[in-house]
């Protein structure tokens, strides 16, 4: 098996990485570099790189490193002939095609042998369909009777096992494939030899069957779905090949390979049950579809879309409680942060049988126009009957609002608490407090909460909806601006009964620069006294400030303490600051030091935009990766959720 150098170069030459990772991973431009979640890791902070000036990849969470043909062979398990194949068809250039002989065979790794092998059954099952008798008059009768054109069998490598006990079997044998790799990918099923002397006995999985290959990323055969054709009652519907060494389910979606495209373009994936499902939206000229063939959803099946897109569209058939149920997979979509919409199809149809109905035209209006989203609908499914059934609807509220809270995004999870309150018709406030237990309920069981928390939880979420509101480097000022009152207003009093006020603030603030100029004239003038002795209050500066600073005091002064709307909403009652000054330093602190961070990586976030040498790119990346987790730790205590 040898491509030539020639040809090897052609390709290389008219590669684009860009393009080819941008296949796979959801890019995002900063600056001249593209950006993107490590595929090879689960990581936070995106640190996929890929620099098209030097037409490479980085991937600093694992170290992976290369051109387009790495990163194919990282990304999935290609062999180097493999990716050139691969890139060659893409860019569509042609290669000399040379047969294996069974001793190269042997030369393979054993996932690669189970590749090949998977493969071959795979041709052997298209040719039997197109070429045997028994394929023909069964196999491509069956499909072609269930509406399937050639061009949509041929996409999608359809084929048929022919109804006996060794077809297939006698077969890979005679083109030199071992039978211990039959075995492990399941096409033959090996029965071991008896006591009573009955010797081994071996047959094929699949016999009198359509096949369905199920591929991965690149378009290799790693597992087959076979339907049965008869309407036999005792016999499975389909009968698929086991996990194996190429074959993981969990983690698989079924049509990713032909879907993958249409779903970058279209920025939306469409998820369906059944391996039809997805064949027949193809031939009706939707093709960003994927299966979870039967059953549930994994977190990696999710994550798999979601570096294609952040839009999944669930399409359900079946009754009422067959969708209830289906909800809890649902529920982790929105987890993973993707967004989800939903739609259903009328009268116990599902997409084929109804493609089948309407016809493609009809089909895809149906889809644009009904699908809605998830929450509104799941919503409506709940509450239908619960209106005048008190202990139903809480329920309902309960099961929605527990949805929501699954959502990472707080400015999200909001948008959705005004809708569903519409919808519902329940105060606004009430699905707050629901949405506020849930959330702390959640927190409390992984141990994320200190207990003064759990007794304030409806000014968290408002706090933190107010926080989303301003800007980055406003709220930082704002915390400058608590600093610096708080300072000038309480230095004497003494906290947690053992400090003085101001001298935990100097020693806090030790190394941390303010950002205004005007308050860092004030600490400065704060911090000289100090050293003489003399512990400076708002009067100080008011007598001997400069005009900018005198105003900026007495504005601060009568700030207040200001007595927020909300606390009066909710009828909490007001303390004195003087009276809570170790919560509220302990706060401003916090909040100005979290604040501090999201301005150091929103820095950093601007520098990686114009880097180009890669060991400043992998330093920069280590730094944010430390503030990352130091932005995590601020955030926690202070009660805000970070996506
Ligand atoms: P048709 O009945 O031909 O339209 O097939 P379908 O693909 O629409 O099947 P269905 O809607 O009944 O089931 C959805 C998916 O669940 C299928 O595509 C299979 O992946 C899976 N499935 C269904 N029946 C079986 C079974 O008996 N065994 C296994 N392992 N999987 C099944
Ligand atoms: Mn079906």
């Amino acid at each position: 098996m040898k491509i030539s150098q020639d040809t090897i170069d052609e390709i290389k030459s008219r590669v684009d990485i860009v393009d080819v990772v941008g296949e796979f991973l959801q890019l995002k431009k900063v600056g001249i570099n593209y950006r993107a979640k490590s595929p090879f890791s689960n990581e936070k902070t995106p640190s996929f790189f890929i620099f098209p000036k030097n037409d490479n990849f980085k991937d600093f969470s694992s170290g992976k490193a290369g051109d387009a043909i790495t990163f194919l062979m990282e990304y999935d398990g290609l062999n180097y002939v493999e990716a050139i194949r691969f890139l060659a068809r893409k860019y569509g250039i042609e290669i000399q095609d040379e047969e294996q002989s069974p001793e190269q065979l042997q030369e393979q790794s054993e996932r690669e042998s189970l590749l090949i092998l998977t493969n071959y059954a795979k041709d052997h099952y298209v040719n039997n369909l197109w070429e045997h008798e028994e394929g023909k008059r069964i196999g491509l009768n069956y499909f072609k009777e269930r509406g399937f054109s050639e061009e949509t069998i041929k996409k999608f490598e359809l084929g048929y096992s022919l109804d006996q006990w060794d077809d297939l079997e006698k077969s890979a044998l005679k083109a030199g494939y071992k039978k211990e790799f039959l075995e492990k990918t399941g096409l033959i099923v090996v029965k071991p030899a008896s006591e009573e002397g009955g010797e081994e006995k071996s047959y094929d999985r699949f016999r009198g069957r359509v096949i369905f290959p199920i591929h991965n990323n690149t378009g290799k055969a790693i597992a087959f779905g076979a339907r049965i054709l008869t309407n036999d009652k005792k016999a499975p519907k389909y009968v698929n090949s086991p996990e194996s060494d190429i074959y993981h389910k969990s983690k698989i979606l079924y049509g990713i390979f032909q879907a993958r495209r249409a779903i970058r373009s279209q920025d939306n994936c469409y998820l369906v049950e059944g391996y039809t499902d997805v064949i027949s939206m193809h031939q009706c000229g939707v093709e960003n579809v994927v299966a979870s063939s039967g059953t549930s959803l994994t977190e990696e099946q999710i994550k798999s879309i979601g570096r294609l897109t952040e839009n999944i569209t669930v399409l359900f058939d079946g009754d009422e409680a067959g969708i209830k149920a289906s909800m809890r997979g649902i529920d982790m979509i929105l987890e993973q942060g993707l967004n989800v919409r939903a739609l259903v199809f009328p009268d116990g149809d599902d997409p084929d049988s109804y493609a089948k109905k309407v016809g493609a035209f009809n089909f895809r209006e149906y889809i644009k126009e009904n699908s809605r989203d998830f929450l509104a609908f799941k919503t409506e499914l709940f509450s239908k009957g619960a209106e005048r059934d008190p202990i139903k609807k809480a329920e309902t509220i309960n099961n929605i609002v527990g949805s929501i809270a699954k959502i990472p995004d707080p400015v999200k999870r909001t948008v959705y608490i005004k809708e569903t309150s519409v919808q519902l018709n329940i105060d606004e406030d009430v699905l707050i407090a629901e949405l506020n237990k849930i959330i702390l309920q959640r927190r409390r069981q992984k141990g994320q909460t200190r207990p003064e928390q759990l007794t304030e939880p409806m000014i968290e979420l408002i706090e933190e909806r107010e926080s989303q509101k301003r800007e980055e480097v406003d709220s930082l000022k704002l915390q400058e601006r608590e600093c610096i009152r708080l300072l000038i207003c309480y230095g004497f009093n003494e906290i947690e009964n053992k400090y003085r006020l101001h001298d935990h603030y100097l020693e806090e603030l030790e190394g941390l620069e303010f950002t205004d100029g005007l308050h860092i004239e004030i600490l400065e003038t704060f911090k000289r006294n100090i050293e003489k002795g003399d512990v400076i209050t708002a009067d100080y500066f008011i007598k001997n400030g400069s005009d900018k600073v005198k105003k900026y005091v007495i504005d601060l002064i009568s700030d207040q303490y200001e007595v927020s709307e909300n606390w009066k909403r909710y009828s909490i009652f007001v303390p004195r600051e003087i009276d809570v000054l170790d919560n509220s330093v302990y706060t401003n602190l916090l909040r100005f030091k979290f604040n501090r961070i999201k301005k150091l990586i929103s820095n950093i976030k601007e520098d990686l935009k114009e880097e180009t040498d890669m060991n400043k790119v992998e330093e920069l990346l280590k730094i944010q990766m430390e503030l990352d987790k130091a932005k995590l730790e601020f955030a926690r205590p202070l009660g805000i959720v970070i996506s």
